[in-house]
């Protein structure tokens, strides 16, 4: 049996400047210097629960964790780490810009980093990875978070003007662009939930949050449109597969109804208009129930503890081929230190998404997360996403297996049974 993709199909894999560059100088690099010790002391009641509790518990209880710092020092070995995609069959890669590094101080732009991005798209290029570049993936300059950050009255003019400067500098070497990673993200869990920066637990700025990232999108959108009218434009969505837990119960179906609709689909709609793709990041199965909200079952899950659920990327995707747009899957993956379950993760959810295709849906591409170890936010370092590890003393890269069975997909264009 063989799951083929049509010809010219994009396979690589994601990351973010933040969370691999290393060096950087925003207000995520300020807000983990100031939480540290506090994030690394509540680690046990977070994470104790969780089955590898014993292997991760030295990495989790130690505040350097949860400090960005070097990262994975990607700035400095972006060739070494493209090249590496390139040898792992990668035909296309996701990156992102930091923004801080660009306009470190208001209306003013570092010539020498955007030099620096020049050359990582040049590096792309020549390597044969077609380049999806992230605009903004979720960290702020300083000058702008006193100004109020997201909620600064100037914001989408601020983020238009920045996209105007990135577009037209780098437009030579990138077609697809992405403006705003998982706005929905942002507002759970900086505005609702307090725990990202800036820790407003506020549901009145959550719902303007749509209206203050919808805005930012279409001012994106249409000042990159006017720099390069042949651009394509989308913005990263988390999509979450949500099922009713009881297939007859009115009340679940109502509750997956509401959830479907405000995580998943109100900013599209808000966006209407100003996307030319589709943009999924697939993570998250809930299965919904009222009373109670979650009745999941979790058979498989990540180090993390997030259920594995390949068969949502296909309902996923089927639900938003209804948007008659090109699909690109722009992130999938698990947090998986052995490298035990990431395999067969990706091929499962290969035959899911080439199931959805089959039945029509126009998925161009699929970007896993991630091409390398990484900085995950508030967990910090112990979450290993990467197709490559990175050894936190040396740096070291070594590629994990899962990566060449990725490889051999990539290059047979299929899955073989
Ligand atoms: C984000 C990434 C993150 C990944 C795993 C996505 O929500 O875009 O930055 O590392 O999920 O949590």
């Amino acid at each position: 049996m063989k799951y083929e993709f049509p010809k010219g199909f994009l396979w690589g894999a994601s990351t973010s400047a933040h969370q691999v560059e290393g060096g950087t100088n925003n207000d995520w690099g300020e807000w983990e210097k100031e939480n540290a010790s506090d994030l690394a002391n509540e680690a046990e009641h977070k994470f104790g629960r969780l089955p590898n509790w014993k292997d991760i518990k030295a990495e989790a209880t130690e505040p350097q964790n949860y400090i960005s710092g070097i990262a994975s020092d990607h700035f400095n070995r972006y060739k070494e780490d493209f090249k590496l995609a390139g040898e792992l069959g990668h035909n296309a890669t996701r990156l992102s810009i930091e923004w801080s590094r660009i306009e470190p101080e208001e209306g003013v732009f570092d010539e020498e980093a955007i030099l620096h991005y020049k050359d990582v798209i040049k590096t792309c290029n020549e390597l044969g990875l077609e380049p999806f570049v992230t605009l903004w993936h979720w960290t702020l300059p300083l000058w702008l978070r006193d100004k109020g950050g997201l909620q600064y009255k100037y914001f989408a003019q601020c983020f238009g003007r920045y996209a105007a400067k990135i577009t037209g500098e780098l437009k030579h070497g990138v077609k697809f662009w992405i403006t705003l990673n998982e706005p929905f993200s942002v507002m759970q869990n900086s505005y609702l939930a307090g725990k990202w920066p800036p820790q407003k637990r506020n549901p009145f700025v959550f719902w303007k949050m749509y209206k203050i990232l919808a805005k930012a999108h279409n001012t994106a959108y249409e000042s990159i449109k006017k720099t390069d009218p042949k651009s394509e434009i989308g913005l990263s969505s988390i999509m979450n597969f949500f099922e009713a837990h009881g297939q007859r119960s009115p009340l679940d179906k109502w509750i997956v109804k509401i959830a479907d609709y405000f995580h998943n689909q109100k900013l599209l709609n808000l966006t209407s208009g100003k996307n030319d793709f589709i943009a999924i990041n697939y993570y998250f199965h809930d299965r919904l129930r009222l009373p109670g909200f979650q009745a999941n079952t979790n058979k498989k899950v990540s180090d993390m503890n997030w259920e594995l659920y390949p068969e949502g990327l296909y309902h996923i995707i089927k639900k938003f081929s209804g948007y008659k747009l090109p699909i690109y899957i722009t992130e999938h993956g698990l947090a998986d230190a052995k490298d035990e379950k990431r395999a067969w993760y990706i091929t499962e959810s290969l035959k899911k998404m080439h199931r959805a295709m089959a039945e029509g849906a126009d998925v161009r591409g699929y970007l896993h997360w991630s091409l390398m170890d990484n900085f995950e936010w508030d967990k910090g370092f112990w979450p290993r996403f990467g197709l490559i590890e990175i050894d936190r003393k040396t740096l070291e890269r070594k590629i994990r297996p899962s990566a060449y069975i990725y490889k051999k997909i990539i290059k047979d264009n299929g899955i073989i049974e």
